[in-house]
């Protein structure tokens, strides 16, 4: 099942669909699988698209379609309710998710999404659920992020504990895997000590009696910069498919639009506590989008917008419903589009400047975006390719 929508183009008409049309985030998903295809071929192997905290922002459901169609071969969440999401809208791709409530376990294994343990009570839990089948699980091991995963200490007597529970047929070990802290960074002494301890560690897994079907380790950063060395049989990728990364596509324009216009003499105070005053006989226009829609309240006196094909700077305090651009002498109208940020190619922001401005990096920006902003997703291929001899 295919289908193409078309983006809506030209000005002041966002052609939405839902919301008020007074700000939209438009996700474009030719970039989304442009990315998927360009990691799948920089990392050699399958990939996992990791769709946590709603594809960062993007959208799961539209971007785990977009991914599996693409190329992607396996879909990652944090929770187990964000797999359930995925399942209730007929996705039936592999899927991992590796911080949950042991408790809620029972629902994982109703929805076949393998579960990440990472300790002794973990695989209690696990064990103890209910399902049809062997509950699939991965083991994680702790390489030394000190994130999460099962310390070293404690690694063989885990291997041996869930070899004993799948030779019983309650678990089936489908996966051993690790996290790096440094990824990013090619040469890095912590990434050799990782990837040491996680041949060590998945060495032992087998001297267990454990055949896992995949390990994996490496991250959009380290595919990036280390796909020889990092990754395994599988690489997890979130930041990658949303274009963060080098010689990767943004996808996500926040567009707004203006709603009123004002000219203001020089030396005039904006907004609360008059935070910023004008420098020049101006106009200033009003934007209906603010720190509730993902606005960094940092972004004061720092950030740009893109208005009639120029970049004009924010001027006063952010609003939680709004806030004032410096349009400069010459004036915009009312219903003038605004770009808050996309992917650059005419001159206006990217996330990656709101980041810069604000202190932060991309994914925050992407996350931040509030739930009032209607996703709208464009030249998104639909329906995923039969997953048929991938489930492990
Ligand atoms: C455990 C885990 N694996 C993989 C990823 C993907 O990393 P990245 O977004 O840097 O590609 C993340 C976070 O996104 C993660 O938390």
């Amino acid at each position: 099942m295919t289908s193409t929508l078309e983006m809506t183009t030209g000005t002041g008409d966002f052609g939405l669909g839902v919301g008020d049309g007074l700000a939209e985030a438009v996700v474009d998903h030719s970039a989304i699988q442009d990315n998927v295809r360009t990691l799948v071929a920089q990392a050699g192997v399958p990939l996992m698209a990791v769709v946590k905290a709603d594809a960062f922002g993007h959208g799961a459901v539209p971007v785990a379609r977009s991914c599996l169609a693409a190329g992607a071969s396996w879909l990652g969440v944090t929770r187990i309710g964000e797999g359930v999401e995925l399942r209730r809208a007929g996705i039936t791709a592999p899927m991992l998710a590796w911080l949950y409530d042991p408790a809620s376990a029972d629902l994982a294994r109703a929805h076949t999404i393998d579960l990440s343990v990472s300790s002794a009570a973990d695989l209690a839990a696990v064990a103890r659920s209910h399902g049809p089948q062997p509950a699939h699980i991965h083991l994680k091991l702790d390489t030394g992020m000190h994130r999460s995963g099962c310390p070293g200490e404690d690694w063989a007597r885990l291997a041996r504990s869930s070899a004993e529970l799948e030779r019983a047929g309650i678990v089936r070990v489908v996966g051993i895997w690790s996290h790096l802290s440094h990824g990013g960074q090619p040469g890095a002494i912590a990434t050799h000590r990782q990837l040491l301890m996680f041949g060590a560690g998945v060495a032992i897994a087998r001297g267990a009696g454990l055949h896992p079907t995949v390990t994996h380790l490496a991250n959009t950063a380290a595919v990036q910069s280390n796909p020889a060395l990092t990754r395994h049989d599988l690489v997890r990728v979130g930041a990658g498919l949303f274009g963060i990364g080098e010689g990767l596509r943004p996808a996500l324009t926040l567009r707004t639009r203006v709603v009123q216009v004002r000219r203001v003499a020089a030396g005039r105070g904006v907004g609360y506590n008059h935070a910023q005053r004008t420098t020049r006989d101006t106009h200033l226009a009003l934007v209906p989008i603010g720190y509730a829609d993902g606005i960094p309240r940092a972004a004061a006196g720092r950030a740009e917008v893109w208005v009639r094909d120029r970049r004009a700077p924010l001027i006063g305090e952010v609003s939680m419903d709004q806030v004032v651009v410096d349009v400069g002498p010459e004036p915009v109208a009312v219903g003038d589009p605004v770009v808050v940020f996309g992917p650059g190619v005419l001159g206006e922001p990217t996330a990656r400047d709101w980041a810069r401005w604000t202190d932060t990096n991309e994914h925050e920006i992407y996350t931040g975006i509030g739930q009032r902003v209607p996703r709208r997703h464009v030249r998104q291929v639909t329906g995923e390719p039969s997953t048929e001899g991938a489930a492990a």
